[in-house]
């Protein structure tokens, strides 16, 4: 059974697609990214495989869904028998689940400490408080289990309850509402660092470039989180796709996605280290940029309470576009192929995801060290659910371009593109080698992290996964 289901409006993809790039990768990734990795060279290397690698596999993965019509796994299933092609290209559609699954799981629980902080922020609680205190107070919420289950609760709450209302009256009318006040915010944020900050010192901070000062590993970094922010790679695209208008154009709208999202991260970075430097802190925090750095910067500054709470609610907005498609390609499978209606299926997806996501809220607590996790993988939990969408992510890039460039009939492609002989090629060319001869390279990044008992032990889930999906494949094919 096929979905059916198309957007309201041919521009309504766009939206959405928008919304799923455009999250905590934009505003709390992007900017401690390339505050650790010094600024313009890590840019440069960022924008440039946007342009040659994500643009290519987003367009890729949108017409995947667009042509199929179906969820990611129904779709994938689809398409390897109308092409003939053969059915281990399903894994697509069971790899992006899963990463799918991963990501949301500690996605909802990074933006829990907005809910947090938007708090703190409209309540005053910080202001003109000092770095330590408000260090402590970060150190805080991250020791506290039941706190940061009651935000991760609350947020996954509300993005399933968009989710659960359909992709009309939920996601679209959603959507509709957050994303235009999400660019409002921006510009305000942007206007008041401005006024407040030091907007020169990070313009040159982000625009100029020593490509020395960029290390492999950050090179490896900036190409791989122009697949994170663009939500490439694990059918959260392809679910989208499957509800595209057949009018709108692959290649213009994915042009568009692009550069609105590598946009809002330019515009998220300068105002974020205008603030920063406007009140003459580091840049190179990690992680702890957006919820303390800023913070801080927001402390000292007039009507910074306002203001950061209302930064804070765009990141939330940010965060639950995307959490929102994250929901919908797993949900989308459960009610195409066990018939669930949409809020049973949908509450399926989150609790698992709850569940799961607990694990990330215990690896800053009471299972930082000393688990059987540590013993067995040599991390935390949450670190080895991130390690596993670091290798998933870029895997199902790599493989959506090989099967887009190489399995599908060309034809049919050239079809579904609609576009000039010249692009097309062009295309075809990046999609069968640049793309992934360049995925290929983030992917064997990962290889060094992965040591002591982690090669038996993904061996194993391997293992278990395949079987799985064999068994799905005998006992669809006896029951035809
Ligand atoms: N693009 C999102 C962001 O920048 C993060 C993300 C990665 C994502 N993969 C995704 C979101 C898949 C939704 C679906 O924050």
């Amino acid at each position: 059974m096929s979905t059916h289901n198309v957007w309201t409006h041919k521009g309504t993809f766009l939206l959405a697609a928008v919304g799923s790039a455009v999250g905590l990768g934009n505003l709390w990734r992007f900017p401690y990214l390339t505050g650790e990795n010094g600024g313009g060279a890590f840019i440069l290397v960022y924008a440039l495989t946007i342009f040659a690698v994500g643009i290519p596999i987003l367009i890729a993965e949108t017409m995947l869904g667009r042509t199929s019509r179906r969820s990611p796994i129904m779709g994938m299933r689809h398409l390897t028998k109308t092409h003939g092609t053969s059915r281990a290209w399903e894994s697509i559609g069971w790899l992006g689940a899963a990463s799918a699954f991963l990501i949301l799981s500690f996605y909802s629980v990074i933006a829990g400490w907005a809910i947090h902080y938007t708090g703190q922020m409209f309540s005053g609680a910080l202001v003109g408080a000092d770095s330590e205190t408000i260090g402590a107070g970060f150190d805080a919420l991250l020791a506290s289990p039941w706190l940061l289950t009651g935000y991760h609760t609350i947020f996954i709450i509300a993005s399933a309850l968009i989710v659960g209302m359909g992709i009309h009256k939920g996601i679209e009318s959603g959507l509709r509402i957050i994303m235009p006040a999400l660019f409002a915010i921006l510009l305000l944020v942007l206007f008041y660092s401005i006024a407040n900050g030091d907007i020169g010192a990070a313009a040159t901070f982000l625009f100029t470039f020593n490509i020395a000062d960029l290390s492999l590993e950050g090179w490896l970094q900036a190409m791989g989180q122009s697949f994170f922010t663009l939500s490439l790679g694990m059918g959260a695209i392809m679910a989208y796709g499957a509800y595209m208008s057949s009018e709108a154009s692959l290649t213009r709208t994915a042009v568009a996605v692009a550069f609105v999202d590598t946009a809002v991260a330019m515009v998220a970075g300068l105002a974020i280290f205008a603030l920063v430097f406007g009140a003459g802190l580091e840049t190179g925090q990690g992680p702890g940029l957006m919820f303390v750095t800023l913070p801080l910067a927001f402390a000292e500054m007039p009507f910074g309470a306002l203001v950061g709470g209302v930064f804070f609610i765009l990141v939330l907005g940010a965060a639950i576009s995307s959490s929102i498609s994250l929901i919908e390609p797993v949900a989308a499978f459960l009610v195409e192929r066990f018939d669930l209606t949409r809020p049973k299926a949908v509450g399926a997806v989150t609790l698992g995801a709850w569940l799961m996501g607990l694990l990330t809220v215990v690896s800053f607590n009471v299972w930082a060290e000393g688990t059987l996790f540590h013993a067995l993988f040599g991390r935390s939990a949450f670190d080895f659910i991130e390690l596993l969408t670091n290798i998933f992510m870029p895997l199902g890039g790599l493989l959506i371009a090989l099967f887009a460039g190489w399995a599908l009939t060309q034809s049919e492609v050239m079809k579904e593109l609609r576009t000039s002989e010249g692009w097309f090629k062009t295309w075809r060319f990046l999609v069968r080698f640049v793309a992934p001869a360049a995925v290929s390279f983030v992917f064997l990044r990962t290889i060094p992290q992965v040591d002591g008992y982690l090669i038996p032990t993904l061996g194993a889930i391997v293992i278990v996964g395949a079987f799985a999906a064999g068994r799905t494949f005998l006992v669809e094919g006896s029951s035809r």
